[in-house]
């Protein structure tokens, strides 16, 4: 099989640069590990920046998410007993959309097969070969038991933390930064009303907790976990027990429990690798760096890094440009240190680190300053909605 983009991973970057290249007349065939129900029942991250809210609009997937999504403009910080809002309209001019990824990989996963656009699913690629000279690369792949090869013009490696197309690079041609976290997040799914109308972001001296949503009936909430924590440590009951006692009273005695619909546990990480493309290999997403989730970063980079990689694609099969392709990896990376920097600087700020009792002084004290302070709250805001993506013409 022969096209033009061949790419790695049917995730919100996979799917979101096939549907953008697709408006444009370029053709690409998605490869994807998984089943199509399995990709479809994963539950992530939840909220959008304007910035990927307005890409969606543009690449024309936005019917469901502009009738469903919640808009909101501010979250909440709860520390030291306190709850304080952070306006983020008022500081920023800007919002964020409440929409699950799980719907939004629905709605890209239609759109591409209503465009005719093949996705193949159940089959798992293993290596990206030749993309460093002059041949055409190609994707190796296995497809009910045969394995089979994808020659392409370009590899787009959007395979996640633990895909093939970033193992496929010389562990010397690139370099890794990697920081792991000691704790890692208990999440639960449940069909009751959220908390609050906004998210709740709560420091805690028993550790961090987030108070998130789906939707006007169904709640995502996380607890700060240790790292050698399970699901089956956890009965419903003790993970609400445990949240309400990390909230601000007033909202612990409004929470609605539960039977949940999912739990699970995520390990916290920040990781970058440097450079984002080698040859024809241009590696987007997670597969190019990981964020904890505290800062909501992950998918809006996701989608940051496939908007650029359609920019310089159209301009190569459009004018023949080479500049875009060139400047791909080091125009993302810019943005991508400042989201890492936020993530880091938001994990560090809102969950517990060690029974050192300085820490924890020091938390709420930066928390207050923050939440008082013009200038503090702005930061805040400006970093959560998003940073503006970068145009190159
Ligand atoms: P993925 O979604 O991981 O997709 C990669 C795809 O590649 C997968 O479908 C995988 O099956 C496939 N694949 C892997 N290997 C192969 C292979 N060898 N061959 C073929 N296919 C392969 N981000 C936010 O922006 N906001 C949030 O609120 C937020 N909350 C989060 C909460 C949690 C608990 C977690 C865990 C993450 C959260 N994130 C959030 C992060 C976000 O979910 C990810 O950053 C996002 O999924 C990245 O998209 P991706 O397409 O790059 O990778
Ligand atoms: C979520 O709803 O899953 C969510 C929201 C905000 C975050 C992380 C996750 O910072």
């Amino acid at each position: 099989m022969r096209t033009q983009v061949g790419i790695i991973g049917s995730g919100p970057a996979g799917l979101l640069l096939a549907q953008l290249l697709q408006q444009n007349g370029i053709e690409s065939v998605i490869v994807e590990r998984q089943s199509r129900a399995h990709v479809e029942a994963r539950i992530r991250a939840g909220v959008l920046e304007q910035g990927t809210v307005q890409l969606l609009r543009q690449a024309g997937v936005h019917e469901r998410m502009d009738r469903e999504g919640l808009v909101h403009e501010g979250i909440a910080l709860a520390f030291d007993g306190r709850q304080e809002r952070i306006d983020l309209h008022k500081q920023t001019g800007s919002t964020v959309m409440i929409y699950g990824q799980t719907e939004l990989t629905r709605d890209l996963i239609q759109a591409r097969l209503n465009a005719g656009g093949l996705i193949e699913f159940a089959a798992p690629a293993l290596a990206v070969e030749d993309y460093s000279g002059a041949a055409s690369p190609r994707i190796v792949y296995e497809k009910a038991g045969q394995h089979h090869e994808l020659q392409c013009d370009f590899v787009a490696g959007c395979d996640g933390a633990h895909g093939v197309a970033r193992q496929s690079i010389g562990a010397n041609k690139l370099q890794l930064f990697e920081k792991i976290y000691p704790f890692g997040w208990l999440g639960i799914l449940a069909d009751t009303p959220p908390v609050d109308k906004e998210l709740i972001y709560a420091n805690h001296a028993r550790g961090f907790a987030l108070c998130s949503m789906r939707s006007p009936t169904r709640s995502r909430y996380y607890v700060q976990c240790s790292l050698d924590d399970q699901v089956e440590n956890w009965t419903d009951a003790a993970f609400w027990d445990e949240l309400r006692r990390r909230l601000p009273p007033a909202a612990a005695e409004t929470l609605v429990t539960g039977p949940r619909l999912e739990m699970s546990i995520a390990p916290l990480r920040s990781f970058v690798v440097e450079p984002m493309r080698i040859g024809k290999l241009f590696l987007a997403g997670d597969a190019a760096h990981i964020v904890p989730p505290t800062g909501a970063k992950g998918l809006n980079l996701a989608a940051g890094d496939v908007s650029y990689l359609a920019r310089a694609l159209i301009a190569y099969y459009r004018e023949k440009r080479t500049d875009l392709l060139d400047r791909y990896s080091a125009t993302c990376l810019r943005r991508v240190w400042k989201a890492i920097r936020f993530s880091w600087w938001f994990t560090s700020l809102m969950h517990k680190f060690n029974d050192d009792p300085i820490n924890y002084r020091l938390q709420l004290a930066e928390l207050a300053y923050l939440t008082e302070s013009a200038a503090g709250s702005t930061m805040l805001a400006e970093n959560y909605v998003g940073l503006p993506f970068e145009t190159f013409e």
